[in-house]
């Protein structure tokens, strides 16, 4: 813990106890910008009476989760990201989804990050998988992949999780294309256009290649990067929430997010114009996405790098 200048909230429970006292939502509460509207909440997921709270009766666009995996992060078990029976985790699961589909409008867009322990047979992400099947009104669309520098090729060091991104539409939403800033490289690829034989790059619409489904080209989270927040030990590429937002929602539409944790999804609606209710079980995560946010607006800055974002902790002066 040399470098950030909070442990991991979730393994750190008398620090995480102190906190508390910083957090200005508690368990139930909802806390509305009165800038651009977006909310966030302290709520469970798993709780239809604590999600209608949340959303009232608006319907999302677009519903980006990244709940708890079943597993153990970095080796470290942890209360809030927990790791319990397959059976009971499905229930959770069962549970949330069926909330996440009330809020879903009649045309939009589900996605859910999953992580698969490769050393526990892969659970739970083909059990996910299986599950919702369940649901006739989603569609699958895609099973996209994010590179992990860490998990094949090294000697030590095999990272065991992977993190997938199911994408799942209901209804028939609006897909807007997007591109990577990864330079198209395949040539010889010829076709006749109007008599006359064109080459790949001539008919492209771009001069950069489209992302598919293994994303490639964005870095995971770690401490030296602007948009690292301190404490939290799971959170997400804002590239792949902002890629998400982009594809699958337009400006001023409705972005959900279950899981909160170090707020991505707020900052990803807040630079893309999209609105963002979101919320998380645990007060500290709730107060650290309303801070990035404050902290955005402030100083221009998408998250602490290695700033501490309870600067009450620290001694004055
Ligand atoms: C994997 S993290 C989400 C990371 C987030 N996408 C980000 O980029 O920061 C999962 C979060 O779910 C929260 N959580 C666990 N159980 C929950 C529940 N029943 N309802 C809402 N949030 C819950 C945890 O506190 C944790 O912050």
């Amino acid at each position: 813990m040399d470098r950030e200048p909070l442990p991991r909230l979730d393994t750190a429970p008398e620090l995480a106890a102190r906190l508390q006292a910083y957090c200005r939502l508690a368990r139930g509460e909802v806390w509305e910008d009165s800038l651009r509207g977006h909310r966030v909440g302290v709520l469970d997921a798993a709780s239809w009476p604590e999600v209608e709270r949340l959303v009232g009766g608006r319907r999302a666009r677009l519903i980006v989760s990244d709940p708890p995996y079943n597993l153990a992060v970095g080796g470290r078990s942890s209360g809030r990201l927990f790791r319990t029976e397959l059976s009971d985790y499905l229930e959770f699961s069962r549970a949330w989804v069926e909330n996440a589909l009330r809020v879903l409008d009649a045309n939009s867009h589900l996605y859910v990050w999953l992580g698969a322990d490769q050393n526990r047979h892969f659970q739970p992400l083909p059990d996910f998988m299986l599950l919702m099947r369940a649901y006739p009104e989603l569609r699958s669309r895609s099973f996209l992949s994010l590179r992990n520098q860490r998990g094949y090729g090294t000697q030590a060091n095999w990272m065991s999780v992977r993190q997938e991104l199911l994408c799942y539409a209901k209804g028939a939403p609006p897909f807007h294309v997007v591109y990577t800033g990864i330079p198209k490289i395949l040539r010889g690829y010829y076709k006749t256009v109007a008599g006359r034989r064109t080459e790949n790059l001539e008919r492209s619409r771009s001069e950069t290649l489209r992302p598919g489904n293994i994303w490639v080209d964005i870095q995971q989270v770690f401490y030296r990067m602007e948009e690292n927040v301190p404490g939290a030990y799971a959170q997400k590429p804002l590239a792949a929430f902002e890629r998400i937002l982009r594809s699958s929602s337009e400006e001023g539409s409705l972005v959900v997010d279950f899981f909160a944790h170090s707020g991505t999804a707020l900052i990803a609606a807040e630079r893309l114009g999209r609105i963002c209710y979101t919320f998380d079980i645990d007060p500290l995560f709730a107060e650290l996405t309303i801070r990035r946010l404050e902290r955005f607006r402030k100083e221009g800055k998408t998250g602490f790098q290695t700033a501490n974002p309870f600067p009450e902790l620290l001694p004055p002066g």
